[in-house]
């Protein structure tokens, strides 16, 4: 591949390799001294149309960590403001001869668009309600994590020890804005590859039609869907995506959907507790859930975020540096 458009177009294979090459990065983030010359000499443009806190500032440190020079483009200061298209704002960003583009988009599709238009390597840091491959990434090395007994839950032994022995047969529960979300797609796609068992949990307007046909069980019952599982991964309700609907209140939605100390007990006793951020404290998962010590990955996502990212962009760049052996081949 060229680019990293969405986890739809990788191989199982080809997603364990990059959490593998990650691995040297989460090491060397852990160092003083976390700086490589791997990228030396090469440009990397964040393109932004959207915001974003955790996405963007992972992306520029992977970059500026791996040695590359790094530029952000934030749509709200940029000509896009003055009408600029997607297209041309592509043919721009080209002609200026990065060697590789992150995009951030509302529309879905825009980045596989820019990607066909540009000659370097475009990875997706979120389109609409399409994608947010990066992300599924991140979740699945902190779960490769967890089940290695690097995160261990407190008072419990490392769940490798308690049979488990991969993403083969995990339990994982995704609930909250199915419909609108990217990233419950991305990880839908990434952990089915790897053989999890997926539940997905929302209100019945929050769901999209014919879940079994992308391998998951829907519930619209969060007691019903939380019950025994291994990892319970919480999302935001996207109020930006849903001109329009009906939004419940934060208390409505808490009572109903809200992961809990209560329900949190409903899951497996070693269960790990995700979000990807931003969160609604109080709405989807309350603090004491969120904060949760040994329980709660939502800061080792974090940090998962910028090794996964600084292995993207290393083996996305390998043709541009000419590096011989193992790239992500080409797509048909
Ligand atoms: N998880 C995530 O994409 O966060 P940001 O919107 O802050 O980048």
């Amino acid at each position: 591949h060229k680019d990293l458009v969405g986890i739809s177009s990788l191989a199982p294979w080809e997603i364990l390799y990059l959490l593998d090459e990650a691995e040297q990065y989460v090491a060397l983030n852990r160092q003083r001294h976390k700086h490589v010359d791997t990228l030396a000499g090469l440009t990397i443009i964040n393109a932004f149309f959207e915001n974003s806190t955790r996405t963007l500032l992972s992306f520029e440190i992977a970059g500026k960590r791996l040695g590359a020079d790094v530029v952000n483009m934030h749509a709200a200061t940029s000509s896009v403001k003055k009408g600029e298209t997607l297209i041309d704002t592509a043919t721009t960003l080209n002609a200026m001869r990065a060697d590789a583009i992150v995009i951030r988009h509302a529309s879905s599709g825009a980045v596989q668009l820019i990607a066909d238009k540009v000659d370097c390597p475009v990875i997706n840091a979120g389109d609409g309600r399409h994608e947010h491959p990066t992300q599924a990434l991140l979740d699945a090395l902190t779960m490769r994590h967890w089940m290695q007994g690097r995160i261990v839950p407190d008072g419990t032994k490392p769940l490798h020890e308690q049979g488990a022995g991969g993403f083969a047969g995990l339990k994982v529960v995704i609930c909250g804005d199915i419909l609108h979300s990217r990233v419950a797609r991305s990880n839908i796609l990434l952990l089915s590859a790897l053989g999890a068992q997926i539940r997905v949990c929302a209100a019945p307007a929050l769901m999209p039609a014919a879940m079994e046909r992308m391998r998951v069980e829907p519930f619209n019952n969060f007691d019903a869907a939380i019950a025994g599982v291994d990892v319970v991964m919480m999302l935001r309700l996207q109020q930006e995506r849903m001109a329009g609907s009906f939004i419940p209140s934060a208390g409505e939605y808490r009572a109903l959907y809200g992961l809990t100390p209560e329900r949190l007990a409903l899951a497996a006793p070693h269960a790990l507790v995700m979000h990807p951020g931003p969160m609604n404290r109080g709405v989807e998962i309350d603090s004491v859930v969120a904060d949760m010590l040994g329980r709660s990955a939502i800061t080792q996502q974090v940090e998962m975020g910028v090794a996964i990212r600084m292995a993207c962009l290393d083996v996305l760049t390998r043709r541009a540096r000419h590096v011989p052996g193992w790239r992500l081949p080409e797509r048909d």
